[in-house]
């Protein structure tokens, strides 16, 4: 595959992998998401592609990005769009694939003016069952990738959404637990899913979410996968939900903050 970046004007960059967060409903998955990208732009990691796959689009929110303002829709908008109006038999001789990718790259992707790229991608895919696009999404994620650093999915809660494998090659899957059984639950799931359908990893880590206990972290650590800490709570990050602040501007002393930092060094970030 040949990297490049119409926007950023074809510079090569050493892509380093996928980093695939996920875990139950509610867990912390979009604040980690966030703050995981603040730390990995602190360290000088640039470009990232930060893809939000949760309906609810909250990710967009808590980085201060205003996608509708930006011109900006999910891909399931624009695929809908593409599949109902049939735009794509205008074009013959092309694959799927080759078709779908110019509009998803015009109207979908966020070109940030500062370290990241964004896209969502929405609720009607999510509902839809459609198998086309989700084969020639997964070859335009793997197009699109080789052009940042790191690309980090935050995912919907539960399982169903690894079983489309848009990305089918990670580096680290994240999982963010809350203090209940049915999350330790959700990780071993999502993990043996995995492996069901063939998604490469290298690492499954899993991290205690901001309600986490100090008797479920000796639980976390019995597990057999690696457990790399707990993430502090901050009574800051639900005033700056509720503001609709970028958490990018959270204090730098922000304890859950620097629980993540703590998380992701031991991780090898
Ligand atoms: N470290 C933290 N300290 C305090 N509150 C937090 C922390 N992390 C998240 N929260 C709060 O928990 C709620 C859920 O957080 P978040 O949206 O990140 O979870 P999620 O797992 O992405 O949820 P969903 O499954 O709905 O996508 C938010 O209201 C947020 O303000
Ligand atoms: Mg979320």
């Amino acid at each position: 595959m040949i990297p490049y970046h119409r926007a950023r004007g074809n510079v090569l960059v050493e892509h380093r992998g996928t980093i695939v967060v996920t875990g139950r409903g509610g867990t912390g998955k979009t604040t980690f998401t966030a703050l995981m990208a603040r730390y990995l732009h602190e360290r000088g990691v640039e470009p990232m592609l930060l893809v939000d796959s949760d309906p609810d689009e909250s990710l967009a929110e808590m980085l201060g990005l205003d996608l509708e303002a930006e011109g900006k829709r999910s891909i399931a908008d624009v695929l809908s769009e593409i599949l109902e109006e049939r735009k794509m038999t205008r074009m013959t001789g092309m694959t799927p694939t080759d078709k779908i990718e110019p509009f998803l790259f015009q109207e979908c992707l966020y070109e940030g003016r500062g370290f990241f790229d964004f896209i969502g991608v929405g609720t009607k895919w999510i509902e839809g069952c459609y198998c086309l696009p989700d084969r020639s999404l997964g070859q335009i994620m793997e197009m699109w990738s080789s052009n940042y650093v790191y690309v980090i999915v935050d995912s919907p809660a539960g399982v169903e959404h690894l079983n489309r494998r848009i990305t089918k090659k990670v580096k680290d899957v994240f999982n963010i637990l809350d203090p209940s059984k049915k999350s330790f639950d959700n990780a071993e799931r999502s993990h043996k899913i995995m492996r069901d359908v063939d998604i490469e990893f290298e690492n499954y880590y899993l991290v205690g979410g901001y309600r986490f206990t100090a008797t479920l972290e000796a639980e976390a650590a019995r597990q057999p996968y690696r457990y790399l800490g707990r993430v502090e709570s901050d009574e800051r990050i639900a005033e700056f939900n509720f503001q609709g602040r970028s958490l990018l501007e959270l204090p730098d002393g922000s304890p859950a903050y620097q629980s993540v930092k703590r998380i992701m060094v031991k991780a090898g970030y």
